[in-house]
């Protein structure tokens, strides 16, 4: 379900997407973004770069960090900009990112766990390795990440932290040949949805995002070596650009929504999935997933 082909990404600043008011939001603030070294992680970094006054940007790619650290830099010096190299599927990449924000006595107000992939085919043919990334990455990383953000956010009913958590239109419907990353998403909603309440007495505001396809780098990452790929008939009607999906984002949480579906065709999608009958889903769904395997 979530795949486009990549879009590169501009070299120099898109006009703004999101309005003063939902920038307001973002002012002066100390941001974290994880997956910064890519696809939707580089296009929040490029859409909040100007508003907050630092960005930590966690991936296991420096290289990819530093280059966009410098680019944002040379347009706009006043922002503090740091890369920062982990692994997010491990206990060690997730210490060495708090030591990071821990040592610069950094007080963070916005996490963004962006952080995720993919495995498309068969449940089982799929490598144990990879399935265990996905829960790692999208689930145990992304959990840990954020209790410990809520142990460190500096909140006030005046100016409140958040948490933007990147689901995906996965969560809504179980996905055959990508079963193992749909359920991940259904967790990221699941637990939004209830941080969401939780966290609201902490000043801390939760929202999650649920993009259809989306042109990243995700689909070919997602790819197994034998190249053979999945049934992807009508998504190409879902697709929405990064740069959309990530004002759709921020703009929602600046407005203290809890869940967001960027574009009208993916917002319909979820409504659909969500209001028919379960047996209905299951037999389209089926039907979907033989067609796709020449299975009568
Ligand atoms: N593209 C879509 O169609 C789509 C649709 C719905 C939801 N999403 C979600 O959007 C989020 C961003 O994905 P994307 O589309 O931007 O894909 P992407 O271009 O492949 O970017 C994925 C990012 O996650 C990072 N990452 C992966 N494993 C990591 C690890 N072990 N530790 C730290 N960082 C790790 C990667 O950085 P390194 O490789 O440098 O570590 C990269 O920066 C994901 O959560 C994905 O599930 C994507």
């Amino acid at each position: 379900m979530d795949t486009a082909p990549p879009s590169t990404s501009p070299a120099t600043p898109a006009p703004p997407l999101l309005s003063d008011e939902a920038l307001q939001f973002y002012q002066g603030g100390t941001a974290i973004i994880t997956g910064a070294s890519s696809g939707l992680g580089v296009e929040f970094a490029r859409q909040l770069y100007r508003h907050v006054s630092v960005l930590v940007l966690a991936a296991r790619r420096f290289e990819a960090m530093q280059a966009l650290a410098e680019e944002l830099n040379a347009i706009h010096p006043g922002v503090r900009i740091i890369p920062c190299a982990c692994d997010l599927s491990t206990d060690a990449g997730r210490v060495a990112l708090w030591e990071k924000v821990d040592g610069l006595g950094l007080q963070p107000t916005l996490l963004i766990n962006n952080a995720g992939l993919g495995d498309y085919g068969a449940f089982a043919d799929a490598d144990e390795p990879r399935i265990r990334q996905q829960i790692e990455v999208n689930i145990t990383g992304l959990t840990l990440l954020t209790r410990d953000f809520a142990y460190r956010a500096k909140a006030t009913a005046d100016k409140p932290a958040a948490v933007l958590n990147v689901s995906s239109l996965a969560s809504t419907v179980p996905v055959p040949d990508l079963a193992v990353y749909a359920a991940t998403k259904s967790y990221v909603s699941s637990l939004s949805e209830a941080l969401a309440i939780e966290f609201a007495s902490k000043h801390i505001r939760v929202l999650y995002v649920c993009p259809g396809p989306t042109p990243t780098n995700f689909g070919q990452n997602a790819r197994r070596l034998d190249d053979r790929d999945i049934d992807r008939s009508g998504q190409n009607l879902l697709v929405v650009t990064p740069d959309r999906v990530v004002a759709a984002a921020l703009g929602g949480l600046a407005e203290n929504k809890i869940r967001v579906f960027p574009g009208k065709r993916v917002r319909l999608a979820a409504l659909v999935f969500e209001l028919l009958p379960k047996l209905l889903v299951r037999f389209i769904l089926t039907r979907r997933y033989r067609r796709a395997q020449h299975q009568p």
